[in-house]
């Protein structure tokens, strides 16, 4: 995991000092923000990089904290197939290689993963996985789910996405799921939801999960709005040795405001919100944003 995070970061890193000097500014990612149902325009590549370096390393180890769990199953020893919905750039997938390594195994050699994202993100990786791919498209019209690749899924997962469908769309996901297929006996659904409005989150999973009980057949048999969350916040190295943020872009990230070229040139920013939403970037080095759900149903 060590060596994963500190790729990953160092590569995005030097793509976000590129993007700085190409654009001449920061602007596009003052609005890399949450707060008032906002969404950041993940369509910008300097958004996810600094999504990225923002978020990639926590989610990664709440990712692999799930996946790990999951694999326990003796079921997962065999190839099993994963959809991933709202995956931008595969971040559970990376975390599902780590588990998988664990386990003295690979995604190529047991793994059919599916992503899904209405906007194409950079930074994903194959792990020389041939059965590895990202449909670029809006899941809502994608019909029946466990045809997308022919066959049906044993995981399906929402790592911090399921949230991020409008209301309208998240009316015509529970319709599209009512409508497919649930050939499987038993499958897991898995949600990442979000710190800021795990209320929304939850009550979206709970109505997926009535939908497949009452549609086809299955049984959760916990509470819908049951969630793991680590309930004294700590430092996410306390239980993830292996979670080392590089130093040098903590740094960089912990000042934004003050890397701003148009800042350091006209010694002035050009709006009155750049110091507060450039000063809010920092990296997520705790364990409060680990947030999760997932339901083994059976039928
Ligand atoms: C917060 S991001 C999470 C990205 C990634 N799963 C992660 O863990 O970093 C939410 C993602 O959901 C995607 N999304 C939202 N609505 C969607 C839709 N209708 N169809 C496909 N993807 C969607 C967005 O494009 C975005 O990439």
């Amino acid at each position: 995991m060590r060596r994963t995070i500190n790729d990953i970061t160092n590569e995005i890193f030097k793509g976000f000092l590129e993007s700085i000097e190409r654009n001449d500014g920061l602007c596009p990612v003052k609005g890399l923000r949450y707060d008032g149902m906002r969404l950041p325009d993940y369509t910008d590549l300097m958004v996810q990089q600094l999504y990225l370096l923002r978020y990639f390393p926590a989610y990664l180890v709440e990712y692999f904290d799930i996946y790990r769990d999951i694999l326990k199953n003796k079921r997962f020893k065999k190839s099993f197939r994963v959809l991933s919905v709202g995956c931008g750039c595969g971040l559970d997938y990376y975390a599902l290689e780590l588990a998988l390594q664990k386990k003295g195994t690979t995604c190529a050699e047991t793994v059919y993963y599916t992503g899904v994202d209405k906007i194409e993100w950079a930074y994903s990786n194959d792990f020389g996985n041939e059965d590895f791919k990202i449909l670029l498209c809006d899941f809502i019209g994608i019909g029946d789910v466990n045809k997308i690749q022919d066959k049906a899924f044993d995981i399906i997962i929402f790592p911090k996405s399921i949230g991020e469908f409008s209301d309208s769309d998240f009316k015509s996901l529970i319709k599209q799921f009512k409508n497919s297929t649930f050939p499987k006996k038993e499958i897991y659904i898995i949600s990442s939801i979000r710190k800021e409005y795990t209320a929304i989150d939850q009550d979206r999973m709970a109505n997926l999960l009535i939908c497949l009980e009452n549609e086809h057949g299955y049984d959760s048999n916990k509470p819908k709005t049951e969630y793991i969350y680590y309930k004294n916040s700590a430092g996410l190295r306390k239980d993830f040795y292996d979670f080392v943020y590089p130093d040098e872009i903590f740094y960089f990230l912990n000042k934004l405001d003050s890397k701003c070229p148009t800042q350091l040139r006209n010694k002035q920013f050009c709006e009155s919100d750049c110091q507060q939403n450039l000063n809010n970037k920092r990296p997520i080095l705790k364990n409060d944003h680990i947030r999760y759900q997932y339901f083994r149903l059976k039928k």
